[in-house]
């Protein structure tokens, strides 16, 4: 049986992430690979409930040290509940955001330090880092005003609902990132048609799973 591998999804708001995410699981799927497509936060019930009250506007004044701890809190039950079992079973796991997503989210947005970031991660994660990081990139102007048209009538969440400035921050280190941890990171142009896009994401997904 070939071993597990471990695939994230990350970028700013409206960069595309869930249609790419779903067109690279059936991607997958044909190449023989069974999948677990999963979404942080959330992705397991403790998770999911998590993930209600961090998303939900009226808690839209939680300060960045209090959401690190529940994404934290969510993506430890998260790895122990559903991505590690999926792993061990050989499984491909395509996950919408994880880790990068604090770092840029809390830290470079929120301005929380990197030492407390860095000890969240090991609780939440310990060494099982993702194989592969998809650096989904846009410029903020544009992800903001696709995520609105995607969500109609509905109230932007407390992340959604941050200034531009903020955003451009998240930008910026997702692009650090992705700089510093170049075995594992590969930063793709969001701002094209999704097709396009999806043939970069082919590319380097595939040349990953013909790696021994
Ligand atoms: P979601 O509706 O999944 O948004 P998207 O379609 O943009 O992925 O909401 C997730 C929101 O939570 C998103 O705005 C980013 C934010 N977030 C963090 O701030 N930190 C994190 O660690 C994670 C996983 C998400």
């Amino acid at each position: 049986m070939s071993g597990g591998l471990f695939i994230t999804l990350e970028g700013g708001e409206g960069a595309g992430k869930s249609t790419q995410q779903r067109r690279l699981a059936t991607l997958v799927t044909g190449m023989g690979r069974r999948v677990l497509l999963t979404r942080e936060p959330g992705g397991s019930p403790g998770a999911e409930a998590i993930r209600s009250l961090l998303l939900d506007p009226r808690h839209g004044d939680l300060d960045a040290e209090t959401q690190a701890l529940l994404f934290a809190a969510a993506r430890r039950d998260h790895m122990r509940v559903a991505i590690r079992p999926a792993l061990r079973r050989g499984k491909v796991v395509i996950c919408d955001r994880f880790v990068d997503s604090t770092r840029a989210y809390q830290g470079a947005g929120g301005a929380l330090s990197p030492a407390l970031i860095r000890r969240l991660e090991w609780i939440a994660v310990g060494r099982k880092m993702p194989d592969l990081t998809l650096v989904l990139d846009i410029d903020p102007a544009l992800g903001l005003r696709r995520a609105l048209v995607r969500a109609g009538s509905e109230t932007a969440d407390p992340f959604e609902a941050r200034t531009l400035d903020f955003h451009h921050r998240v930008r910026e280190a997702f692009l650090a990132i992705a700089r510093a941890e170049p075995q594992r990171c590969v930063v793709i142009d969001a701002a094209r048609e999704p097709e396009h896009v999806f043939e970069d994401i082919r590319r380097v997904v595939a040349a990953r799973l013909a790696r021994p």
